[in-house]
């Protein structure tokens, strides 16, 4: 009797997750089957096009007239609209259809809606994945509530090289990490139930490569092996796969000479085939119709044939498919069974966000009205901008400022200004943005602002008044960087240094005899090494969206101790690009002098290295130790204890790296494979254990199985990638 009571136990406990998914399954193939049956070509075709609704983000923008195709049912999706009123208007001409199958409606939300989020790669530096998931909630929860269903996140691209500008969309140079990020960002997108009024769709972008174009210049070609492109740059795309990401973004670069949004590699073979992807394929703007360009097709019927065949589901703006497909079909060049298959994955994205139910389920005004920038959302959003603040350089102790600190001259109009706070790819309410100047007065300090320099033009501005502002008061604050398009799409640099003006400030600044405090606002690693040289104390601010301001004052003064770290280097030299900490050893390892890997004129050591980032307190780290394993998955543990020696709470981000001693292909000096934040009060210690599993020893062969080998490895643990502790092991 007990065994059949336990039997009935199991199966209820079963019952709600997997056979109620696989009854949800059943029943979304029955409705989408019998949809599609139903449907014309050009009604099919229709669902493969997507056009560009309020404003373009790329070019060729013809795409505004196609919204007279929605009540014929010959459009299936609209990017760049958003707003609960104006997605109903053209939700109710799509309900006057035939087939009345829903719009589905998209937007770059890449770092919060109205209420804006630090960077991404500012949310990178926090290390903490919790807080960047719960960013990536509170952006789905306002882009919901403004009738979006859909967002073109989150960019998971692995870069190495500063000079391309869309760094600022990703999570740095590190795989690992990357493909941490990566989940928690798709976890936080569409939480447990996409048909949730408060969840949208993800977008796994830009598959793939796109972080590696040749010399940083942005939709340049990208040509590495597989096995590269296996260990370096897929983990972040497969790891977004994984945690369900409803749909994927082709690049527009080419990968082994074909362009990304063609290559039926990459598509039908390594994510639909090989990973077994569920969702669908879109599109990056027109770069179905950019195959032409490439010169890989010779005109859009080309470009159309060889996107549908690679496994191109959802066509963005460009309109090669709604122009060339339906004869394609006539004509047998293509198998209407490949259109079948793109509708079904995107009717059972619509039917999975229960558009179907109710297509207006996103709609709601009175929601959209309670949920954008509330009191939450800002709190979430200045939480996020506290953590992702990294500490470069504290000579002196000259932070956190004191109490006492009365009078702040504060330097630079980039302290005043809202729109730079909202970095790019920004959907946020500029005019909703506190800046470090209202947040300053607001905490009751009196701040005596000078402009320093011009904001356009970078020179020098009343340096006699400037001066004067620093000797009378207590410290000076100097806001200084980018501005905020200089980082972005299209905003490739060939000198990422800082302006030689602004830094020249600095060291005046410096010479007036108060302590100067320079907050380097930017979207990518940028060079600085006159003010490097010169401030006592520098914070890595990037850009921090709406509630910039308090979250800098708070780091300033202390209510928040900051504990980011860089997930990107920071080079002392623009020779040095592309930089990045994982490098190999190659044949004559990097040495001071000799015949090495070196330049003869600029240093070879980076300014700040990955995962660099210092807290008003200290970090002692001891006992380094490596302990059996469990017998079975994990071969080893690595244990390590970490202590606060100084004055202040704080957070300590502990970083494991692995060195595979040699193996069957080089391998570099070092990986990030574990990391874990803790928090420490003044005096406390606590024990780290990192499992030693295939993740950590394990790599892509050069026919991308995954491999571990036996043989000598390195365990080393620290504060960044530079100052470890290092153990050896033996995996037997
Ligand atoms: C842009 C970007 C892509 C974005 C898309 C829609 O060109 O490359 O990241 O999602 O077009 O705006």
């Amino acid at each position: 009797m007990k065994t059949l009571f336990y039997a009935i136990c199991c199966v209820g406990l079963l019952w709600p997750s997997g056979l109620r998914a696989a009854e949800d399954d059943e029943s979304m193939n029955r409705f989408v089957s019998s949809l599609l049956k139903k449907m014309t070509l050009e009604e099919k075709i229709g669902q493969l096009s997507q056009c560009a609704g309020g404003f373009a983000t790329g070019p060729d923008n013809t795409q505004l007239s196609r919204t007279t195709d929605i009540s014929r049912g010959l459009l299936g999706s609209m990017l760049n609209v958003s707003g609960a009123a104006e997605t109903r208007k053209y939700q109710e001409a799509a309900m006057k259809s035939r087939l009345k199958i829903p719009l589905l409606f998209g937007l770059d939300v890449i770092h919060g809606f109205r209420t804006g989020f630090p960077l991404p790669l500012a949310e990178a530096a926090s290390f903490d994945l919790e807080a960047i998931k719960m960013g990536a909630r509170c952006s789905a929860r306002e882009a919901a509530a403004a009738g979006l269903h859909w967002t073109f996140a989150p960019m998971v691209d692995i870069s190495w090289d500063a000079r391309w500008g869309r760094v600022m969309e990703g999570a740095g140079e590190d795989p690992y990490y990357g493909a941490k990020v990566a989940a928690a960002r798709v976890r936080g997108l569409q939480g447990d139930d996409l048909s949730a009024d408060s969840t949208i769709l993800a977008c796994i972008k830009h598959f793939v490569g796109y972080g590696a174009a040749v010399a940083g210049k942005d939709y340049n070609s990208v040509d590495m092996s597989w096995g590269h492109f296996a260990n370096f740059y897929m983990p972040p795309y497969k790891a977004g796969v994984e945690a369900g990401a409803g749909t994927v973004m082709s690049a527009f670069n080419d990968f082994e000479n074909r362009p990304c949004t063609g290559n039926e590699d990459l598509l039908r073979g390594l994510l639909k085939e090989k990973w077994g992807f569920q969702g669908f394929v879109v599109s990056d703007w027109g770069s179905v119709g950019e195959m032409v360009n490439h010169r890989y097709a010779k005109d859009q019927k080309e470009a159309a044939n060889k996107a549908i065949t690679a496994g191109l589901d959802m066509e963005m703006v460009s309109e090669c498919y709604a122009r060339n497909l339906a004869d394609l079909v006539r004509e047998k060049k293509v198998p209407e069974a490949l259109l079948d298959d793109a509708v079904r994955r995107i009717l059972e994205q619509k039917y999975k966000l229960g558009l179907f139910d109710d297509p207006f389920r996103y709609c709601n005004e009175e929601r959209e009205r309670t949920v954008i920038g509330s009191e939450r959302s800002r709190r979430e959003a200045r939480y996020m901008a506290e953590r992702s603040v990294v500490l470069l350089k504290n000579e002196g102790a000259v932070l956190p400022l004191a109490s006492s600190v009365r009078r702040v001259a504060l330097i630079g109009g980039l302290s005043k200004s809202q729109k730079d706070m909202c970095g790019s790819w920004t959907c946020a309410d500029e005019s909703k943005v506190v800046t470090l100047y209202e947040a300053m007065q607001k905490r009751g300090v009196e701040v005596d602002f000078h402009e320093g320099y011009d904001l356009e033009s970078n020179e020098i501005k009343d340096l006699k008044g400037t001066l004067k502002a620093a000797r009378r008061a207590d410290v000076v604050v100097v806001a200084m960087g980018e501005r905020a398009w200089e980082s972005g799409e299209m905003t490739s640099k060939g000198n990422i240094s800082i302006p030689e003006q602004q830094q020249r400030l600095v060291t005046e600044l410096v010479k007036a005899g108060k302590p100067v405090i320079v907050l380097m606002m930017c979207g990518r690693p940028v060079i600085f090494n006159e003010v490097r040289q010169q401030a006592p104390a520098i914070l890595c601010t990037w850009w921090l969206g709406s509630e910039a301001g308090p979250a800098i004052c708070n780091v300033l003064w202390g209510d928040y101790n900051p504990s980011g770290k860089l997930p990107m280097t920071f080079p002392t030299h623009q020779g040095q690009l592309p930089l990045y900490y994982q490098y190999k050893s190659t044949g004559r390892p990097y040495a001071s002098s000799g015949w090495c890997a070196k330049y003869i004129d600029i240093p070879s050591e980076p300014a700040f290295p990955f995962a660099f980032g210092l807290s008003y307190t200290t970090f002692e780290y001891s006992a380094l130790k490596v302990l059996p394993g469990d017998g079975g998955k994990v071969h080893a543990r690595v244990r390590v204890e970490v202590k606060n020696t100084g004055r202040y709470e704080g957070e300590e981000v502990v970083q494991l790296y692995v060195r595979d001693e040699s193996a069957s292909i080089t391998r570099p000096v070092k990986e990030l494979k574990g990391f874990e934040k803790i928090a420490l009060k003044p005096g406390e210690g606590k024990e780290v254990v990192f499992d030693i599993t295939d993740e950590q020893l394990g790599f892509y062969d050069n026919r991308m199985n995954f491999v571990v080998e036996k043989g000598d490895f390195t365990f080393m643990v620290g504060t960044n990638s530079r100052d470890v502790d290092a153990v050896s092991y033996t995996l037997l």
